[in-house]
């Protein structure tokens, strides 16, 4: 399938660029290129040819003689999301829109959407349902419903949208991040031999391997028609939901000697769990092939081949926050964050 993939210079993209292509896809990247300066490590993988653009700027010709579109590049995350409200909602939900109408424009039958499991918000004990009602607590998470409300309704004989609700993602890329709590403790621990929490770890919380992530996109891709048109779907497997607490036992049980301590507030409200049986049922070939374990391991066997430093931990390249302030107090983006 020729798949057009943007934010393939992300975290995510990176990995999933090299997925798709070992698939047999003919995919080619796009992305303004925002954190290209980190490169953690080099994995020898094949990655697309990608072009550098704005999706808002993005033109029919530029859409033309694809089959999917594979939709990444948002401003991603919470903390990042929260920084410039409106441009959040400009890149996330307008931009994001505006895209899906174009793709359909040009005739690209498929358009897969990263949403996220975040949309459940406070969701409480329950292991949510893609069919329960949603409450994003952020205007990253309240754009991705955007998102899906504005854009199912699009779908038609040509065109067909899905959204994958991604539960919080994890795991090596060499467009590293560390704002990512599998991937922040993992490397923490490695380089002080403790975790140290403010929190005392108890909130509910679904994880996913960004191969994983990369994976359900391929199954997408290659599925008929009927079974991903306008179809939502979480995606982990049911071990994927953990508390924050034991996410941080396995990895500190990865690191001889490794210390742990747990703070007593519970400030992050983000707090629910997903349950993965739709993918699991409907999509065919989907299955997780990481757990917690695994990932945390293959983080902790590339720092120690890098020499993994806490230069490398704290540079800007490889948190989002940072790098996005960096690029506006250095004027490279304006305050809607075009390149100058
Ligand atoms: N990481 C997670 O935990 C997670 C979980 C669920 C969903 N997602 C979603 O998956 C997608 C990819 O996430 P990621 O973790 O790889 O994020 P990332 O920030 O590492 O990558 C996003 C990429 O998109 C590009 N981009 C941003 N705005 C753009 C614009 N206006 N035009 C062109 N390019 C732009 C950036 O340059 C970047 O390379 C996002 O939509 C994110 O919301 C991520």
């Amino acid at each position: 399938m020729k798949v057009l993939l943007t934010g393939a210079d992300g975290y995510i993209g990176v990995r999933m660029g090299n997925y798709l292509l070992e698939r047999g896809h003919d995919v080619t990247g796009m992305d303004a290129g925002f954190h290209r300066v980190g490169w953690l490590y080099d994995a020898g993988e094949r990655r697309p040819e990608t072009f550098t653009k704005d999706t808002r700027d993005l033109t029919l010709e530029d859409l033309q003689g694809y089959d999917a579109l594979v939709h990444l590049a948002e401003v991603s995350n919470d903390p990042v999301g929260e920084l410039n409200g409106d441009v959040t909602y400009k890149i996330n939900h307008e931009g994001s829109l505006r895209l899906a109408k174009l793709a359909k424009e040009a005739g690209i039958e498929r358009f897969v959407h990263m949403s996220s499991c975040s949309v459940y918000g406070a969701a409480g004990e329950r292991p949510s349902k893609e069919g329960d009602p949603v409450g994003g607590l952020t205007a990253y998470a309240k754009c991705k419903v955007l998102v899906e409300e504005s854009v199912a309704p699009l779908a038609d004989d040509n065109f067909s949208p899905t959204f994958m609700r991604n539960a919080t993602a994890y795991g090596a890329s060499p467009r590293q991040r560390f704002d990512l709590v599998v991937n922040d403790l993992a490397a923490s621990a490695f380089l002080t031999g403790e975790i140290r929490m403010a929190s005392d770890g108890t909130p509910w919380r679904p994880f996913v391997h960004i191969l994983d992530i990369s994976h359900a996109v391929a199954c997408i891709l290659d599925a008929p028609r009927d079974v991903i048109h306008n179809e939502i779907f979480n995606v982990g497997n049911d071990r994927s939901n953990y508390q924050v607490k034991e996410i941080a036992e396995i990895i500190s049980g990865l690191i001889p000697g490794c210390t742990l301590v747990f703070g007593d507030s519970s400030a992050d409200k983000r707090n629910y769990r997903a349950d993965f049986t739709k993918i699991h049922e409907q999509l065919p070939g989907f299955e997780c092939a990481w757990d917690v374990e695994k990932g945390a391991k293959e983080l902790i066997d590339i720092f120690g081949r890098i020499g993994f430093t806490e230069e490398l931990y704290k540079f800007r390249g490889h948190t989002r926050i940072k790098q996005i302030k960096h690029l506006l107090d250095t004027q490279q983006i304006d305050d809607d964050f075009f390149w100058r």
